[in-house]
């Protein structure tokens, strides 16, 4: 299917206006008509959402009008000095035959618009409308792991929508389709290649590309979306054929200044830098016996005068670590790497932070960095592609994960500091906060090749803007989207709901993590993981298995928590027993408060995990003929491949531990 054309209702995810929704007359009245006070691209962007949607309303393009005595919606920025508005906030207000839809700013308009018609297609009573919505992030980031050659790492959605044959894509309007998804769960800003910079991303700052990226930033403008670039810290060699990167260099200053020069000459708006360095053979300021605050600095220095930000990965660690070396622990690198730093940072520097201290496990604990710098300004990082959560081949709602970590109380200044109020910047009154996450979509049909998992990325979204809904409110909301509000939403929503800890049933137990096939990181493989080479991160043998995270006999990690969490850890009593094997190496015979030994649970896990994606099937099964044939044959293919895959899963856990404890399963079913 060629860009930017399908009209497919896999193609049009949450924004199907087709699916018609019902208006009385009097709000049809009002929606045939649009008064603005002024043009823009982001006003007439919105202006053409409310167009397609009043086509399917009420049948006709409404008029759009400077003023009028009739009914209408009004577009416009709220002036009254005393509003409750932050940036990017709006109100939706019904008085007397006009919806005044008002935002602080243009982004806010937009916003506001999608809200409007939100709250139409799910079917809500518009008749008294007031609402008035500020978003609890400032930053609402989504990065792309995209490379020119079109591949994406880690994507599972096809190829890129921004790059072929290493170049950039000639046709907007796939992007611009993109663009609109992104705007209506209020992204604001969007890293458009790969954290990893090879030698053709390296190219996108320079004189060359500009143009092209340039393309790109003004569609995303429209929407009120800013454009970053990751950009490779030894470019100044590999670009400028300087022979250093070396962040205190003058030369090497100079050049990121003329850089940063030329990107605003091209981009005026351009938000900044996403940087990996010093991690996984990417280079950065190591090399010159520099730290990362140097080298971030460097960066943000250069930006400054643009209004621009410097945003900087904190998943740095020794990916060669040998885990034989029992005192030795990755889950420590991001802290051990910048707490020292604190305060350290530019103010226009901001730190990206994984949510949990080792890669986007089904479950892991918060990163213990999340609250350890206070005077340094800190963003989470989620990945919504799901890497180790099934690949968009199986059925992995993640919002529920990613609200657990937002939720997620440190306690480091006391009841409250929860990590969503620390990203926000609220806990320290830091300048700037939000959150980023991996994206999942490429040039798929539906986008995201698995339809549900266009949940994730909109949820992602919602979840940011508004940390107080729940992952089922969204869910909820996402589906009448996107199948229309229907008798049997609710099995849409409980499939959603159930499927994260299905997923972590058949996979690996009780936060051990990992238990993938390297390199690709699908399907089972215990030993597999190509960073824990000697096959010992699980430090399973015959008697016992975990890793012993404690500061009395393991590595000391539970002490990078603030005092009662750390005490919570520390102690198996204590220590929530998804994560126990995260925190503790246990023998299997250790009975949880289940009642059942951990090979026990081992075992019955796995074998209930594949029950419940045939009960996912049979749940599937009965929305035939309720929902489109499109979206249901193509989950119905995925869901038989969940449930071969997870059969595989069950099968090579449970034979491994088998095989290590020779202790037999209570029910005698079969291991393989
Ligand atoms: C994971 C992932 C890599 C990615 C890295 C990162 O390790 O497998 O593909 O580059 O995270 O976040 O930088």
């Amino acid at each position: 299917m060629e860009a930017g054309v399908s009209k497919s209702v896999l193609y049009k995810c949450w924004l199907n206006y087709d699916r018609g929704a019902k208006l009385s007359k009097e709000n049809g009245e009002i929606l045939s008509r649009i008064v603005t006070e002024k043009e823009s691209e982001i006003i007439s962007s919105a202006v053409k959402e409310l167009e397609m949607a009043a086509q399917n309303i009420i049948g006709r393009k409404p008029e759009v009008l400077k003023e009028t005595n009739l009914p209408h919606v009004f577009l416009g920025i709220d002036k009254d000095e005393k509003s409750d508005l932050i940036d990017n906030g709006f109100s939706i207000k019904k008085d007397k035959g006009v919806v005044n839809i008002l935002g602080k700013d243009e982004n806010g308009i937009l916003y506001g618009v999608f809200e409007f018609l939100r709250q139409i297609y799910t079917g809500k009573n518009i008749d008294n409308i007031n609402i008035v919505d500020n978003p609890k992030n400032m930053l609402r980031m989504i990065n792309h792991w995209d490379n020119m050659s079109g591949d994406i790492e880690r994507g599972y959605a096809g190829q890129s929508i921004f790059y072929k044959d290493n170049c950039v894509i000639d046709k907007m309007d796939r992007i611009e389709d993109y663009a609109r998804l992104a705007a209506s769960i209020f992204i604001n800003g969007i890293v458009i290649n790969n954290v990893n910079v090879h030698q053709y991303e390296t190219k996108l700052i320079s004189c060359e590309y500009l143009p092209k990226v340039k393309k790109i930033a003004d569609v995303f403008r429209k929407y009120g979306i800013k454009l970053y670039l990751s950009i490779n810290f030894a470019a100044p060699m590999e670009l400028g054929g300087l022979n250093t990167a070396d962040p205190l260099d003058a030369e090497v200053k100079a050049w990121w200044k003329k850089t940063a020069e030329n990107i605003y000459r091209s981009i005026p708006d351009f938000g900044g830098f996403l940087v990996k360095a010093d991690s996984e053979f990417r280079p950065g300021p190591f090399t010159y016996g520099r730290d990362h605050a140097d080298g971030a600095n460097m960066l943000g220095e250069a930006l400054e005068p643009f209004g621009g930000i410097v945003i900087w990965r904190c998943f740095v660690y020794n990916c060669l670590l040998d885990w034989r070396d029992r005192t030795k622990d990755r889950a420590r690198a991001a802290y051990d790497n910048f707490k020292p730093l604190d305060g350290k940072f530019k103010d226009n520097v901001i730190l990206q932070v994984k949510n949990g201290p080792m890669d986007f496990q089904i479950r892991e604990p918060i990163s213990p960095l999340f609250g350890a710098m206070p005077n340094t300004n800190e963003i989470a990082e989620f990945e919504i592609t799901q890497e180790y959560t099934g690949q968009q081949k199986h059925l992995c709602y993640l919002v529920p994960l990613w609200k657990e970590t937002l939720d997620f109380d440190t306690l480091v200044e006391g009841k409250g500091s929860t990590v969503s109020e620390i990203v926000n910047g609220n806990l320290f009154k830091r300048k700037y906060g939000g959150v980023a996450a991996v994206s999942n979509i490429g040039n798929d049909e539906s986008w995201t090749g698995h339809p549900l998992a266009q949940a994730n990325f909109y949820g992602y979204g919602r979840m940011i803007w508004d940390t107080t809904l729940s992952a089922e409110e969204i869910a909820k909301e996402w589906v009448e989207l996107t199948f229309g509000v229907f008798e049997g939403e609710d099995k849409i929503v409980s499939m959603l709901m159930q499927s994260r800890d299905i997923y972590e049933e058949y996979t690996c137990p009780l936060g051990i993590g990992w238990m993938v096939n390297p390199n690709h990181h699908y399907g089972p493989s215990v030993d597999g993981y190509e960073y824990a080479a000697w096959g010992t991160y699980h430090y399973a043998d015959f008697r016992s298995l975990g890793v012993d995270r404690t500061v009395k006999t393991g590595t000391g990690y539970t002490a990078e928590y603030a005092k009662p969490i750390a005490d919570m850890y520390e102690n198996v009593e204590t220590c929530p027993e998804e994560l126990l094997l995260f925190f503790h190496n246990m023998e299997y015979k250790y009975v949880l408060k289940s009642g059942k030994t951990i090979i026990q649970h081992i075992y019955d896990t796995h074998f209930e995990g594949v029950e419940r994606v045939y009960d996912l099937k049979e749940k599937w099964l009965s929305l035939k003929g309720k929902i489109d044939d499109e979206i249901f044959d193509a989950v119905l293919d995925r869901l038989e491949i969940q449930i071969k895959d997870s059969k595989e899963w069950r099968d090579v856990v449970n034979s491994y531990f088998y095989r290590k404890t020779g202790i037999q399963d209570e029910h005698k079913r079969k291991i393989y």
